[in-house]
């Protein structure tokens, strides 16, 4: 069943037009999605989509306003810092009963309430970016608002892009921690590993190939199998073998208590941010 109906996704950067991929998979024959940007420039990245409308704010200074007119669902998908220009300059324009969902990091359910008038609801959404490719993570937490229908629509969007995980919104920070900043941390992981590669003679593009191949390999066998990772680590690390020399030198290292603090690290500074974001606010 599609989600039929209008939606608007205000800002189409990365995450407004990876989420735009599953409005458009999810929305039902007939759905109209209208896109907003700031610049030309921003709204020629969009890609042309049967029943997408793409406006940016240089051509049509009123797009936002325009856009969520008689819209059911409402993405925000600008920076945090631009989040309560825009919705306090559409707050009159959005229709009773829709469900406004924010993507941007550290602004809370309380100051979407604060902006929005009391007959439209608020989730926020902490996505990833492998949404783009539909194998994402996205954490949702909404407010009392939030009916029945507006959760099946909201979920069903980013169903369609990945996994969805609803939780209280204050798990959400930790959640970003973990998912949402995690490509990032495994990409680190993935260079480092390139690097040693290539200490060993391998060329760099011998060294990207074989890591990255032997990434996804480990990444599909973990996913398909269910298998534990330490599990599947075990089956590498034969009692007095090489991977087993290779593992104790990473647990020398501390590897363990670095993911701890990495993701510590991260979660002080999402709440800076949400500090900074409510200051300005
Ligand atoms: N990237 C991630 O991994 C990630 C994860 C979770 C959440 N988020 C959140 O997603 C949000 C967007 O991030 P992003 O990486 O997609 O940023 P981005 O690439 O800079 O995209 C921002 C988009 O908003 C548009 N925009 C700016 N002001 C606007 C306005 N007044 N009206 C309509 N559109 C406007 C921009 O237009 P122009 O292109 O014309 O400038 C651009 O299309 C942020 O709040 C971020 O916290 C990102």
């Amino acid at each position: 069943m599609g989600t039929g109906g209008v939606t608007a996704v205000l800002g189409g950067g990365a995450m407004g037009r990876a989420i735009l991929a599953g409005v458009v998979a999810s929305a039902g024959a007939g759905a109209e999605v209208r896109v907003t940007t700031r610049s030309r420039a921003g709204a020629a990245r969009v890609a042309p989509s049967p029943g997408v409308t793409v406006w940016d704010l240089e051509d049509e200074p009123d797009a936002n306003r325009i856009a969520v007119r008689g819209a059911a669902l409402v993405v925000v998908a600008v920076k945090p810092r631009a989040v309560g220009e825009v919705l306090g300059a559409v707050r009159d324009d959005l229709a009773p009963g829709a469900v406004v969902v924010s993507v941007a990091a550290g602004v809370s359910l309380a100051a979407l309430a604060r902006t929005l008038p009391a007959s439209v609801a608020a989730v926020r959404a902490m996505p990833n970016t492998p949404i783009a490719i539909a194998h994402g993570v996205t954490g949702l937490a909404g407010g009392e608002r939030v009916t029945d229908a507006q959760w099946s629509l909201v979920r069903t969007v980013f169903e369609s892009v990945g996994m969805v995980v609803t939780l209280d919104e204050s798990r959400l920070d930790a959640l970003g921690t973990v998912s949402g900043s995690g490509p990032a941390y495994l990409y680190f992981v993935v260079e480092q590993l390139i690097r040693a590669a290539r200490t060993l003679g391998f060329s760099p593009e011998e060294a990207s190939r074989l890591v990255i191949a032997t990434f996804v390999g480990a990444a599909s066998l973990v996913a398909r199998t269910g298998d534990a990772p330490e599990e599947l680590r075990r089956q590498v690390t034969s009692p007095g073998g090489t991977t087993e020399r290779a593992i104790a030198v990473l647990d020398d290292a501390h590897l363990d208590e670095l993911f701890v603090r990495a993701c510590a690290a991260a979660l002080a500074r999402t709440r800076e941010l949400a500090t900074e974001v409510d200051r300005r606010g």
